[in-house]
């Protein structure tokens, strides 16, 4: 079995964190996807805590691609928690040469400074970190900045009520005129206490919504619910009430 889809079954759960199994299914799926058309590119996160979503994203490199990690690293009920995010990167045996681990608040990074850091050619760029309203407009651009034309850029906690400043950041980014050409792909519905988190929101450039559509409903259509028109554009809602299945890719 293939490391990442072992940790996406089974290693993930040894993982402090937030993130639940159908928005690690979802990921999941857009990373195969990737794989099965030969999509190269880097990938990033914002927010990785204890490693449970950077984890996945960097048992998919392949070659010479490089996954980045920010974070501040300290939390006010976790002192200081760098400590336990190598050694689970380590636990999984995620290539650590080809992992940059940089300790700051996202805001340091200044907008022109961001391909020098992530790259210019992400292909999954997951935000993560302060859930406040104005760092989640700074991450999303940085995201934006960074990823390739078939990049996609994942943001937790859509629609949670312990976060509002995420849904108003998302909204304002989508309709902003500079964005207009990314757009909804997919929301994977919460299922389950807000403290194991709560909805994803998966954005890509407009040019790719067919192509990761009908990926995403190939390998999750016993999750499918809906299309639900969000910011204009009629996005896939996938729910998980009856369980997490995703077809497996033995290719
Ligand atoms: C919700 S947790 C991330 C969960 C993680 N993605 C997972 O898979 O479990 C949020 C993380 O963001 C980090 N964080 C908060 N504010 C930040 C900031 N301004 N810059 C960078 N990281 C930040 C916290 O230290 C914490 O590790």
């Amino acid at each position: 079995m293939q490391p990442l889809t072992a940790y996406c079954m089974r290693g993930h759960r040894q993982v402090e964190g937030w993130l639940q199994r159908g928005s690690l299914s979802i990921l999941w799926s857009l990373l195969e996807a990737q794989r099965l058309h030969a999509l190269a590119g880097d990938v990033a996160e914002i927010g990785v805590f204890h490693g449970k979503l950077f984890i996945a994203l960097a048992l998919s490199l392949t070659n010479e691609e490089r996954a980045v990690a920010v974070d501040l690293f300290e939390m006010k009920r976790a002192p200081d928690f760098e400590q336990e995010f190598r050694s689970n990167l380590e636990q999984f045996s995620v290539p650590m040469d080809r992992v940059d681990i940089r300790r700051c608040a996202s805001e340091m990074i200044a907008l022109s400074a961001a391909p020098e850091i992530f790259g210019s050619n992400v292909r999954l760029f997951s935000v993560d970190g302060s859930h406040e309203y104005a760092a989640v407009i700074h991450d999303l651009n940085l995201a934006r900045a960074c990823i390739s034309q078939v990049g996609i850029i994942a943001l937790d906690d859509l629609f949670s009520a312990w976060s509002p400043g995420v849904s108003e950041a998302a909204i304002d980014f989508l309709r902003h005129p500079d964005n207009r050409d990314i757009v909804p792909l997919a929301i994977s519905a919460a299922h389950g206490p807000l403290i194991t988190g709560a909805s994803k929101l998966f954005m890509v450039h407009a040019s790719q919504v067919d192509f990761y559509a009908s990926e995403l409903m190939r390998m999750n259509r016993q999750s499918f619910k809906t299309r639900a028109s969000f910011c204009g554009v009629k996005t896939l809602v996938f729910d998980f009430t009856n369980g997490v299945r995703k077809r497996i890719e033995f290719r």
